[in-house]
């Protein structure tokens, strides 16, 4: 027992994508070791945590999120230090965050510039997509080299013109390079010239709130944008991840594909299963609600949707697309809703929300987890590694206090944010202790963790490609 340091779980409900059972686990060093029958695992322990009365759960994986992205002249407001705490606070132990090609700059530059934010930054694991945002010959021949360095998923815009949209032919093409060496494509899918036109006129006519921002992005033109997306990756027989799907009309295409066999998965986020335009407030406080894709009218039955595709498995993974903007940056579109900058901050908050599901009873406990961690480390080529709590795993835990309430508010919320797009909002259960490879880093709720022991994740491929599952 000499040196490495054993910890026991005991008492507790442990709860996997398969399974809600009493077990205990055993910890040894950064990994798990074991689960055994409550009581039976003996006593050579250092640490003992009771679990009694809790769900011990895999560390959540949050498969979308953007800490300190650069966008129009200013950036994200979490730091990879501020954002990783609010994870972990949160039950999030694994992130993969954007790095991003600068037009005309290499994916290597951009990679490059990413890893030296994160590194000695980040209080739990990370991992990066690649953002390609201007695909010519050059680009495409980088991708192996990404993959080298485990990066092995890459992120195509349908939206977006002038910064990070990418023409039909680009997308085509990047899907094929894609498809030939195993890489998933990542796919925001909006059609995002007809979105600009629809833009441009509303501010021509005045109208220039943040609802306008709502208006002129409809639901048709996600839908759309994954139609085309779609078939495009058919073409290219390019696996393909449609993120933050905010609608039932976007949602419905990719059920389309996924019924006819299609490689394509897909992820919403938590502001879409419970934030709608009807929340928003009136006039320009509305820009903290300011995303794309943007929140949509509940009365349309877009938010049930959603739920829907959770509790039914069509909808693969719930990520957080956090990109969050402290009032004084979102107020540089007063006046013009075309520069407030597009993010919410949720990073914190993903593990209670999806629980929510749970109270209200619209999910069994094992597709919560599956949606927040063990589908999204599968599709991020991390699995079993992050995701699950098993013998071999890294031991990331998380214990979860069914019977405790909170109320999410900015003056508690531990993100770099002045406000909150969920405040007031009332959560059944909460986050009591985290654990990251083996260290203890939020206990009883109190964040105890050290900056820099994040480590940098070099990932597989998605393991839930026809052929791997196949195997
Ligand atoms: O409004 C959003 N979602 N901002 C983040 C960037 C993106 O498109 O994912
Ligand atoms: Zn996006
Ligand atoms: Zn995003």
């Amino acid at each position: 027992m000499m040196g490495t340091m054993r910890t026991l779980i005991s008492n507790g409900t442990v709860v996997t994508a398969a399974m809600a059972t009493e077990a205990d686990v055993v910890i040894e060093g950064e990994r798990i070791v074991g689960l055994v029958a409550p009581g039976a695992a003996g006593s050579e322990f250092n640490r003992v945590i009771d679990a009694t009365g809790r769900y011990v759960i895999p560390g959540g994986v949050d498969m979308h999120t953007h800490m300190e992205l650069p966008v129009s002249g200013t950036s994200s407001a979490d730091t990879y230090e501020t954002g990783t705490r609010a994870a972990a606070i949160g039950g999030t132990t694994t992130i993969i965050d954007y790095a991003g090609q600068t037009r005309g700059g290499t994916l290597k530059d951009g990679l490059a510039e990413w890893m030296a934010r994160a590194r000695g930054n980040s209080y739990i694991d990370y991992g990066f997509h690649m953002m390609v945002t201007d695909v010519h010959d050059r680009t495409l021949d980088e991708f192996s080299e990404m993959m080298h360095d485990g990066v092995t998923t890459f992120k195509l815009f349908t939206a977006y013109p002038g910064v990070n949209l990418s023409d039909d032919r680009q997308i085509l093409e990047a899907m094929q390079v894609a498809a030939s060496i195993g890489a998933t494509i990542m796919m925001h899918a909006e059609n995002g010239i007809a979105i600009d036109a629809l833009r441009d006129q509303a501010v021509a006519r005045g109208e220039t709130d943040p609802i306008h921002h709502l208006l002129t992005r409809p639901a048709s033109m996600e839908a759309e944008a994954v139609h085309r997306v779609v078939a495009l990756a058919e073409i290219a027989s390019c696996p393909l991840v449609i993120v933050h799907i905010s609608s039932q009309d976007a949602f419905a295409e990719a059920v389309v594909a996924r019924d006819r066999g299609l490689p394509v998965f897909a992820e919403t986020c938590p502001q879409y299963l419970w934030l709608a335009q009807e929340d928003l407030p009136e006039g320009f406080e509305a820009a903290k609600f300011v995303c794309s894709p943007p929140l949509r009218r509940r009365a349309e039955g877009h938010q049930a949707a959603l739920w829907s595709g959770v509790s039914s498995g069509r909808i693969d993974a719930v990520a957080t697309d956090h990109c969050p903007f402290t009032w004084e940056q979102k107020e540089a579109g007063r006046g013009d809703f075309r520069k407030i900058p597009n993010g919410l901050g949720v990073v914190e908050h993903r593990i209670d929300l999806v629980y929510q599901g749970v109270v209200e009873g619209w999910i069994p406990l094992t597709r919560w987890i599956e949606v927040t961690a063990e589908t999204p480390a599968k599709l991020s080529g991390i699995y079993p590694k992050k995701g699950t709590i098993a013998p071999g795993s890294d031991a990331d835990v998380v214990i979860y206090d069914p019977a405790a309430s909170h109320t999410l508010s900015a003056k508690t919320h531990s993100m770099n944010l002045d406000y909150s797009v969920f405040e007031g909002a009332e959560i059944g259960g909460r986050v009591e202790t985290v654990i990251m490879r083996g260290e203890v880093i939020v206990d009883g709720g109190e964040f105890v963790g050290e900056a820099g022991r994040g480590e940098y994740l070099h990932r597989g491929t998605n393991a839930l490609l026809p052929e791997k599952v196949a195997d």
